[in-house]
């Protein structure tokens, strides 16, 4: 029986290039294989709970609910990260909440409303739950997103080019207000447990100092480059610090963790310049980047990548090629194991050309 019935779910923090992947599926599923595309609402929500409905509900998507929406950041179908089925939040008649697997509602409810296949557009921890589904026996293809970068098997994640232009501008403007000052100005991007967000806006901003996940730093030597720009005549600094930034023998600053969510990364920056201030004799400020990293239209090497990974996850499912991830390889759209995918993060090679090619430049990582 060919596929006649298809989900497509936005899972995790949302990334601009999410409604690119939603109107690519759509068009090539509607006017080549004529498909019903069920957009499921909130990640995994609609399909733990149909009727649930916040603003957004469980929508049948046509050719005119995706007009328009190539250069909208966001998702319109909503998203979240704590809607995962296997460690779902629940709360008892006492109002205590603990987790539950409600996995296998998630698969009589697909079955109930009729779903042959399952296209799931997310970063590691919806790719983690696709692979959950898979081991269940769900027809799933993957779409790799994330601002992070981190995810493994393919070259690149959309998103993430988006996120990198918008932290190089907030670089660029740092830049112009520390030299006028003569300040040091920490900057923090997002990028979880990986330095990519880090790396590639530090390099692209100029940074002095790059702090990234994958090389824990000293206060010593971060101050050590500041000093020396000092005598060269320099008086500003720029320094790039990723959320997931750690000293040697330390931990990443980090919020305690909710039920059912990942421990959320704070506070990485702000550590930083209280350690400086007994190394340093300098005016610091810390800027939080946040939020405005994932939002916003997505850049036009986003839109290109979100749209041939959305023809190419169609293609994959008209093909019943499931328990694949749509990947990009050497400028190529290939298709890749899934569960591989979801096994391990992608991270920065602290040996690796990129981070090597900085460091030629005089870029310091702090250790
Ligand atoms: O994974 C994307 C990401 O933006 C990370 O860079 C960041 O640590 C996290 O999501 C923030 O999540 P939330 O939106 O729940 O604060």
């Amino acid at each position: 029986m060919p596929v006649k019935r298809v989900a497509i779910t936005t899972g995790g923090g949302d990334c601009p290039g999410l409604n690119a992947v939603i109107r690519a599926v759509v068009t090539v599923g509607k006017l080549k294989y004529g498909w019903d595309i069920l957009g499921v609402e909130d990640a995994m929500n609609g399909l733990i709970d149909p009727a649930y409905h916040s603003p957004h509900g469980n929508v049948w998507l046509d050719l005119a609910a995706t007009r328009g929406i190539l250069s909208r950041g966001g998702t319109i179908l909503g998203t979240s990260n704590r809607s995962d089925p296997f460690r779902f939040v629940v709360e008892d008649p006492s109002g205590k909440r603990r987790e539950e697997d409600v996995s296998d509602q998630v698969m009589a409810n697909i079955a109930e409303l009729g779903i042959d296949a399952m296209i799931s557009i997310g970063g590691d921890g919806s790719m983690r739950i696709s692979s959950a589904f898979i081991d269940k026996g769900l027809n799933v293809v993957g779409v790799p997103k994330t601002i992070d970068n981190d995810l493994a098997s393919t070259d690149q994640t959309f998103g993430f080019d988006t996120a990198v232009g918008v932290a190089t501008d907030a670089l660029d403007r740092l830049r112009d207000t520390a030299d006028s000052h003569d300040r040091v100005m920490l900057c923090e991007v997002m990028g979880r447990d990986a330095g990519w967000l880090a790396l590639h806006a530090g390099l692209a901003g100029g940074a002095d100092v790059i702090l990234i996940p994958e090389i824990p730093y000293r206060v010593e030597p971060i101050a050590n480059a500041i000093r020396e720009r000092r005598r060269a005549g320099k008086n500003y600094s720029l320094v790039v610090v990723a959320e997931g930034a750690r000293p040697e023998g330390g931990e990443a600053s980090r919020l305690e963790a909710q039920l059912g969510e990942m421990p959320r990364l704070m506070g990485a920056a702000q550590r930083v310049a209280t350690a400086l201030k007994s190394h340093l004799d300098a005016e610091m400020r810390v800027t939080v980047l946040g939020h405005i990293q994932r939002g916003g239209s997505p850049s036009p090497f986003d839109r290109v990548l979100a749209t041939r990974y959305g023809v190419a996850a169609a293609e994959l499912v008209a093909r019943e090629e499931f328990g694949k991830m749509v990947a990009l390889r050497n400028g190529e759209i290939v298709s890749v194991d899934l569960q591989a995918a979801a096994a391990a993060p992608k991270l920065v090679d602290p040996e690796g050309q990129l981070v090597g090619q900085a460091r030629a430049l005089g870029v310091s990582f702090g250790d």
